[in-house]
């Protein structure tokens, strides 16, 4: 009953196949989700919103304010959703999440949302190849967003190509298949740190580093999404979600950070650092701002914690550990030493040589080796999709 008590967000925008959308709905609601619908203006044309609101037994939105004059908050439907899918998606609304226009109210959830959303593209053939489409389909799917495909097949226009929605029956086993898959990690406790660490100088000023604390929270949506109870210990980072449905615990420095994955490792069933942590500290925090001079001045430093190797110490049987390596020089060599040194089972390795990848860009290439030797190279993607993919492969091994 993967369906039951979900709450499933469908979007939909005009185009011809939106007719197909009432049979998607009644197979939803026979399988015990609830379903609330927003439509554009366009889509009325189409597809009538009593239909839509007798079949899904929900008032149907189309508008910030109702005829009665009230709000329809879309950061309340943004944030109650447990999956939105947007069938079928028109170039013009494309276009608008691409730029990030929130003119209508399935923009403005849309770009509230916090849940996975999926996105069925429908149009005619020579619209789907037309660059500007082709372009803004990649940007979304680099923001995160799942895209299905559209099928080839006779078009409204007479013509045959790709373009066709998939039918009510392919959307609904794509959206079952959606929480069966989330099943993967069901009952696990994962432990994720992410972000960079700041270690003190003196009340104003520290060592810190460029890590956006994206990949980390990327990981903790991942893990989230496959069911599992999630800890995300980040170090300072303005890019968490409003309302995240997994457990945030901020740190600052590496002291901080390895406190706290003490405090929570032994009864977690996954570590996966990928926090950037400080080597290095200084040794005498000054408890007062150092003044300028005109001589040269000397920080002393002392190694921070290796949280990794420690914990690696603390492993029990049964437990999962997963590490991250960012090297410059001799990478696989570098990466299958640190595997061994922290009693790692698997180690991400990602590159400062790709372009894309690493600190801030929200893109990342990386290298999965596991502690019996194997190993697999993806292209270069989202930190989203990079994410899913870590969780799928830390599913094999529990
Ligand atoms: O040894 P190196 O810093 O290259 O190893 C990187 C891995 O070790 C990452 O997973 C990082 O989160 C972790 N690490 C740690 N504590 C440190 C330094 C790195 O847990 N002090």
């Amino acid at each position: 009953m993967p369906l039951r008590g979900k709450n499933i967000v469908i979007g939909i925008t005009g185009g011809i196949a939106a007719y197909k959308i009432p049979l998607l709905i009644r197979l939803l609601v026979k399988a015990g989700a609830n379903v609330q619908v927003i439509m554009t203006e366009a889509a009325k044309a189409f597809v009538t919103p009593l239909t839509l609101s007798t079949l899904s037994r929900n008032p149907v939105y189309s508008s910030f304010v109702s005829e009665a004059g009230q709000w329809h908050n879309h950061i309340a439907l943004a944030h109650t959703a447990d999956l939105i899918l947007i069938a079928p998606l028109t170039a013009n609304t494309l276009a608008d999440l691409a730029m990030g226009k929130a003119e209508n109210l399935l923009s403005a959830v849309i770009m509230s949302a916090e849940a996975p959303v999926y996105v069925s593209p429908a149009m005619d053939r020579e619209m789907y190849r037309y660059g500007a489409v082709r372009e803004n389909l990649s940007k979304l799917k680099s923001f995160g967003f799942h895209i299905i495909p559209p099928e080839e097949g006779e078009l409204a226009s007479g013509l045959s190509g790709q373009g066709r929605m998939p039918e009510p029956e392919t959307l609904f086993a794509i959206i079952r298949s959606h929480f069966k898959q989330t099943q993967a990690l069901k009952g696990k406790k994962v432990l994720i740190t992410g972000g960079p660490t700041y270690e003190p100088i003196d009340p104003v000023r520290f060592i810190g580093n460029r890590s956006s604390g994206k990949t980390g929270i990327a990981l903790a949506e991942a893990a989230t999404q496959a069911g599992a109870e999630v800890i995300l210990i980040t170090g300072p980072t303005t890019c968490l979600p409003g309302n995240p449905p997994y457990t945030v615990v901020p740190v600052e420095s590496a002291g901080e950070m390895y406190q706290a994955v003490k405090k929570h490792y032994p009864e977690s069933d996954i570590l996966i650092m990928s926090a950037a942590v400080s080597d290095y500290k200084p040794v005498d925090v000054k408890s007062s701002k150092i003044k300028k001079h005109s001589a040269r001045l000397n920080i002393e430093l002392e190694p921070t914690p290796d949280i990794l190797a420690e914990a690696g110490k603390m492993k029990r049987q049964g437990q999962i550990n997963i590490g991250f390596a960012l090297e410059t020089d001799d990478e696989k060599k570098n990466a299958l030493d640190k595997l061994k040194r922290k009693n790692l089972d698997m180690i991400v390795l990602n590159s400062l040589k790709d372009e894309g990848a690493g600190f801030g860009y929200d893109t990342n290439k990386i290298t999965i080796i596991r502690k019996d030797g194997q190993e697999k190279t993806y292209p270069l993607k989202s930190k989203h999709e990079v994410a899913r993919d870590i969780i799928s492969e830390i599913s094999h091994l529990v």
